[in-house]
């Protein structure tokens, strides 16, 4: 090699190590891992954004290719998914829910006369991308039917660009309400006083809201028994909570592409973007956001001073742009679950939250539970101090990380105990 080669090598090994490297806590177990996991979500991002200025391409629909071809490499390479599946007793059908798809699993058939649970499962993805049929999410769905005798019915909801909010969450509800009818229950026959909502990240921010949608709407006679958010989303009035200025650079969900789900849900123009993480969008001259609203998010009261640590609250006096009147899904509880008042929260079934130290979403999950706790519902809240936001999804070989294994195993011990 010559003189010229070498240096170039170096250069190119310089730039990519540097492109890979970003600092991590020291909590985090397998840090090379999450930066490689990190460098291939950015480059996703970057590679779409570049054919999206070059004109190519909508830039979501093009990273949602790039994860569909990162998910069937790791496939091939790993192999986690036979055509038969990892649980061969595990029966699978595409199928519609009223029209919405749906992917049902059905476990090996019991004993006559035997009623299984039912769990209807919301993937994450910013509302953006994701399919309960991808990677981790079908892993998990075959072994919880198999293991908890569960029939598992994975939404595929509707996604951005193609719709916008409220329908992501219209499609979870229709297909909630189907799910829990007395002849759906029965043909799958499934006790209908054991059926879970789930979901995690924005698949938690819907199965929150379908659950307080489910838990008021007073024409159905089956509700969900119990809800389990996975690192849900649940508000977007604050994005300078503790968590959200700790994290906000931190791997897989910096606190920008969590802002720009948000603008994307709610149809609202990515240039907003700096208005929202300066909190102007909840300035105090807005009228809408009462004392009353205000307080449902308020962590200075709701959260431990393990969290809260020496943060100060970020309350800005004037906003000049008019947000809220911009983009009125911010004060929507569909969008916005943690925005319900103490009578809908009430009514909300049992409840499970898992919330990770290194995640934007930490506090509002941590508030929701105490919210939940103080209207009088039975919450656990199972937080994780090395855990981030979508170790669940890491779960397989190479890119698996014990602490990902850790919490599905808690999470499934606890659908076991209380579903
Ligand atoms: C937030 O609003 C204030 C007052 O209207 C304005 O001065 C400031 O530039 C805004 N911040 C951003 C990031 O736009």
């Amino acid at each position: 090699m010559g003189l010229k080669a070498v240096v170039v090598t170096v250069l190119l090994a310089a730039a990519l190590s540097y492109y890979i490297y970003t600092p991590m806590p020291d909590a985090i177990q397998e840090p090379w891992k999450l930066m490689a996991v990190d460098a291939t979500f950015r480059t996703g991002m970057n590679l779409a954004a570049l054919k999206y200025h070059l004109g190519i391409d909508h830039y979501i629909t093009s990273f949602r290719r790039t994860m569909e071809g990162f998910d069937s490499t790791m496939v091939a390479l790993v192999g986690s998914r036979s055509p038969a599946g990892v649980v061969p007793g595990v029966k699978i059908s595409d199928i519609t829910f009223a029209g919405v798809p749906v992917r049902v699993y059905e476990p090996p058939a019991g004993g006559e006369g035997h009623l299984r649970r039912g769990l209807m499962y919301l993937h994450g993805g910013g509302w953006a991308f994701g399919s309960g049929k991808m990677g981790a999410y079908d892993k998990v769905s075959r072994v919880i039917s198999d293991e908890l005798n569960t029939v598992v019915v994975s939404v595929e909801y509707r996604l951005f660009p193609e719709v916008l909010f409220p329908e992501p969450f219209l499609d979870c509800v229709v297909a909630a309400k189907h799910f829990l009818s007395p002849e759906v229950l029965d043909k799958y026959a499934i006790d209908p006083e054991r059926v879970a909502v789930s979901g995690d990240s924005a698949g938690g921010n819907l199965a929150a809201a379908v659950a307080q949608e489910v838990a008021t709407d007073d024409s159905l006679s089956v509700k969900f028994s119990v809800q389990a958010l996975i690192y849900p989303v649940l508000q977007a009035l604050d994005f300078n909570t503790p968590s959200y200025v700790q994290n906000r650079n931190m791997a897989i969900l910096p606190r920008q592409v969590m802002v720009q789900f948000w603008l994307q849900y709610l149809g609202a123009d990515i240039s907003l973007r700096p208005q929202l993480i300066a909190n102007n969008h909840s300035a105090l001259q807005h009228s809408a956001l009462t004392p009353e609203l205000r307080s449902r998010l308020d962590w200075t009261s709701l959260l431990s001073q393990k969290f809260k640590k020496s943060y100060k609250p970020v309350v800005v006096e004037r906003d000049s742009h008019g947000l809220l009147k911009k983009i009125p899904g911010l004060l929507d509880t569909r969008s916005s679950p943690l925005l319900a008042g103490p009578e809908v929260l009430a009514k909300c079934p049992r409840t499970y939250i898992l919330t990770c130290e290194f995640d934007v979403l930490r506090d509002e999950g941590l508030m929701y539970a105490r919210r939940l706790k103080d209207a009088g519902v039975s919450v656990t809240s199972d937080y994780y101090e090395d855990g981030f936001h979508g170790c669940l999804s890491f779960i397989s070989w190479p890119l698996d990380f014990d602490v990902g294994k850790r919490a599905l195993r808690s999470y499934m011990t606890w659908l076991q105990n209380n579903l």
